[in-house]
């Protein structure tokens, strides 16, 4: 089967470069990204590429060359639904906020709804995508909602998860380590993985792109976000360690990461992970095993997030105990809010954590981010609920000039790895900021030594 119409609901972080990748790879196949948000559908298609809702490196020249050609952004969904032949549903799946599950379960309101959407609107055959990350079995459940619609329809319903990572995600989706589709073991089934295949096959080598069952690829989603997560929160466990023990997260990581077993990759000490994914996935994993009466294995990967959770608190609490336990009225400059860099994205951001942390104990804090807007990162703070919306625009401030967030400052945190900080006049910083002047690095990507030479009181993790 040869698919002529994709449609892709939901034009988030995956959606977008997702299908702004398969339709330039794929002139033939007309596809279009819809979404209930009208305001990012207007930026997708705004002129200035600058302006796309996304920043990823290199997305902009994608966009270019297949919008308007076989790309399409809008908000008219039905109709995008009647005319594919493949819908992905690429829809948010967050943590459940009420009800049984509450900060555990994946909500999947969002996925029903595009479910019964795809359901009452389509007339002709489809192959349904599962392209959010969602629990394992979830497929069952869109199956018995799509197949009692009683119009004689018939849908196929595949899991295709996204492994691309925020930051690289053009990058990965052009080259990825794999492509990973389930569907069912039936004719029907190994059809429309094969139609699914087919798109993927006119730029990913065949060696890459695996087929499995429908419940291998949902778990193996979960499986790989809970294995990415529990490196990070290893070496954070060890990073403390080093730290009163005189070894050097660095060197361990380095020592540990030579041995092919273990591989150099994902050993980078920080302020901990944050991103849309991982605490989402981990904690939908310890869902999932706790409804199965798996009360170990729970616990087991619960621990990640717990370790995650505490990477965060601890940085927070050094910057308290180092400025002489009292920081009410200090300034503190922010460098970096995002999760990672190279993302505009702020969702779960250590940097929150730390903020929020720190605004408890009332001290200024000035953000510079190359990136993120003054609005998310109010939005950002006011959804933690910590203190009244006036609060937290009066105590954290943003400024779109680097050296006016560290001027007189009393401490500069660094929460996000840009690239653009290791460049900085450090000497020009130091000149302008109050003294002692007290550098926490909370990604490890600051020359310690440079800056102790230069008068710096340096904190860097896991040293
Ligand atoms: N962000 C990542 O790095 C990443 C990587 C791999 C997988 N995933 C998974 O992909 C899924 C999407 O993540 P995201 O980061 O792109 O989310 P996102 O919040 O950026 O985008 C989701 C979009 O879906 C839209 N939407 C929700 N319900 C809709 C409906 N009924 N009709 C039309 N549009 C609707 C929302 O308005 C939003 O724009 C999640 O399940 C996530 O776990 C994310």
């Amino acid at each position: 089967m040869k698919i002529k119409n994709i449609c892709c609901i939901g034009a988030g972080y995956v959606g977008g470069p997702t299908m702004a990748v398969i339709a330039q790879k794929n002139p033939d196949i007309k596809v279009t990204v819809v979404d209930i948000n009208a305001a990012r559908i207007a930026a997708w298609n705004d002129e200035n590429l600058e302006k796309l809702p996304i920043y990823e490196p290199g997305l902009d020249k994608v966009v270019a060359e297949a919008r308007g050609r076989n790309l399409f952004f809008t908000t008219e969904v039905d109709a995008a639904i009647e005319a594919a032949d493949m819908i992905f549903i690429s829809v948010n799946t967050p943590t459940k906020t009420y009800g049984q599950g509450k900060g555990m379960a994946a909500d999947l309101k969002f996925i029903e709804l595009c479910a019964r959407q795809i359901a009452r609107v389509a007339k002709t055959d489809k192959i349904v995508v599962e392209k959010s990350t969602l629990p394992v079995r979830t497929a069952q459940a869109i199956k018995s909602i799509l197949h009692n619609t009683g119009n004689g329809v018939q849908f196929q319903i595949l899991s295709n998860p996204e492994f691309l990572a925020e930051g690289t995600a053009v990058q990965d989706l052009m080259a990825p380590d794999r492509v990973l589709i389930g569907g069912e073991q039936t004719k029907e089934g190994l059809e429309a993985i094969q139609a699914l295949v087919n798109v993927y096959s006119t730029w990913v080598p065949a060696e890459n792109i695996l087929t499995t069952n429908l419940w291998s690829s949902e778990l193996s989603k979960l499986t790989a976000n809970a294995f990415l997560a529990q490196r990070v929160s290893s070496i954070n466990a060890l990073s403390e360690l080093c730290e009163v023990t005189g070894a050097d997260v660095n060197e361990v990581a380095i020592a540990i990461g030579k041995d092919s077993r273990i591989g150099p990759k994902f050993l980078k000490a920080s302020v901990g992970f944050g991103g849309s994914c991982f605490q989402k996935d981990i904690l939908n994993l310890v869902y999932i095993a706790k409804s199965y009466g798996l009360h170990e294995v729970a616990d087991y990967w619960e621990q990640v997030i717990i370790m995650n959770d505490y990477q965060k608190r601890r940085f927070a609490s050094k910057i308290i105990q180092t400025l002489y336990n009292t920081i009410s009225g200090k300034k503190i400059a922010f460098l970096g809010w995002a999760f990672k860099k190279d993302t505009n994205d702020t969702r779960e951001s250590a940097a929150i954590y730390v903020a929020d942390q720190l605004m408890e104990e009332q001290a200024s804090i000035v953000v510079y981010d190359p990136k993120v807007t003054a609005q998310q990162m109010q939005s950002d703070l006011n959804y933690l609920n910590t203190r009244s919306e006036d609060s937290n625009s009066h105590y954290l401030t943003t400024v779109s000039d680097p050296h006016e967030a560290c001027k007189d400052a009393h401490a500069i945190a660094v929460l996000t790895e840009w690239d653009e900080f290791k460049t900085y006049d450090w000497q020009k910083t130091y000149d302008a900021m109050k003294k002692p002047a007290f550098v926490f690095d909370g990604r490890g990507i600051l020359d310690k030594e440079e800056l102790e030479t230069i008068g710096f009181q340096v904190y860097a993790i896991g040293k």
